[in-house]
């Protein structure tokens, strides 16, 4: 099944998830509400409370308990989108223009707070305290992984061993958790949670590197930014890091990040780019997203044989080929 034929599957449910959303940013201040409004209606495809509500399919599936894991997962995940955009200074999310951009950053930085604070109303809503136990927890891991991003921003001496344990912290836990909280606010077992744990660290580790992937490889269209955005603010991506053992290019390709850095303005990342695309790293990655999809399907094999297995294996395989 197509993913789009999945969601219109789940159309219901998603309305509910979607009208709460709108709900939750809805009231207060004025500008926070239409800051918050801005990027919401802007689209995106609300993967995180998606792959809540199939978790919570392995348990006793309750919408009003798992739309509060849910829309809480989203509003995380957009005030970090808030936040990851007045950091990379991008113009554009989702096809529109960033809070940052269309106000400002000091705007960006209290309408992410405030997202954040709703996205908080509502899990203490919650009653179980392990959800806000693994909740913070992977908040303050976030955090660590953005921060990691920034000091090790222009460092072409860095690893892919340095590369996966940042994107694990700034992506794959939030997806992992999202399957696991599913699980658990359904009252699943803890052998189903950690499947599904599992199952989403991996789909969110092949989710960050197809994204940094699209960053080189898609246009603008397909992305909702221009592309490049990563090289030009110096974060080196994993297919970077690879193209980088390619001696035929390596030596040039330093240059190129080299003026990058020290350009003033609005650097021009072509020839980077160009080169990137000249060496294996793209490939390389590729397999690397690939072999990720691979451990999560195997991680969902034991699970019982119901229709939400094989969306979660359909959502595997998207993300594996995904290009918006
Ligand atoms: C973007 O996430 C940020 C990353 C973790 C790569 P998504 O690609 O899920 O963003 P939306 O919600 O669809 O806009
Ligand atoms: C993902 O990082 C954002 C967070 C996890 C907060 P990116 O900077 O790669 O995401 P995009 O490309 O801006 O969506
Ligand atoms: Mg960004
Ligand atoms: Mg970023």
């Amino acid at each position: 099944m197509k993913l789009l034929d999945l969601y219109a599957k789940m159309k219901g449910e998603l309305n509910q998830i979607e009208q709460e959303l709108e709900r939750s940013v809805s009231d207060d201040h004025a500008l926070l509400r239409d800051a918050s409004t801005h990027l919401l209606k802007a689209g995106g495809k609300r993967l995180r409370p998606v792959i809540v509500l199939l978790a919570g399919k392995f348990g006793e599936y309750n919408l009003d308990l798992l739309k509060k894991v849910a829309v809480p997962l989203e509003l995380i995940h957009m005030a970090s989108l808030v936040h990851d955009d007045v950091i990379d200074d991008a113009e554009t999310r989702r096809g529109q223009l960033t809070v940052k951009s269309k106000w400002d950053n000091r705007i960006a930085m209290y309408t992410g707070d405030y997202i954040h604070g709703k996205a908080l109303s509502i899990a203490t809503q919650l009653p179980n305290p392990l959800i806000h136990q693994i909740l913070s927890k992977s908040l303050v891991q976030m955090c660590i992984g953005e921060m990691e991003q920034i000091r090790d921003f222009f460092n072409t001496e860095q690893s892919v061993r340095n590369y996966l344990l940042r994107i694990r912290r700034k992506t794959a836990l939030l997806i992992a958790i999202s399957c696991q909280l599913g699980a658990v606010a359904a009252n699943a077992d803890r052998v189903t949670a950690n499947r599904l744990y599992r199952y989403g660290y991996n789909v969110g580790m092949a989710f960050q590197i197809r994204d940094d992937l699209l960053d080189l490889y898609g246009t603008e269209k397909q992305i909702g930014k221009p592309p490049g955005s990563d090289i030009r603010q110096g974060n080196i991506t994993l297919p970077v890091i690879l193209a980088l053992r390619d001696t035929n290019i390596r030596g040039q390709l330093l240059q190129e990040i080299e003026a990058i850095r020290k350009a003033e303005g609005f650097p021009d990342t072509k020839r980077a780019i160009a080169l990137i695309r000249e060496s294996k790293g793209g490939n390389l990655a590729d397999e690397m997203a690939s072999r990720y999809i691979q451990k999560a399907l195997r991680a969902i094999e034991g699970l019982p044989d119901i229709a939400a297995k094989k969306n979660l294996i359909d959502i595997a395989h998207f993300v594996n080929k995904r290009n918006y």
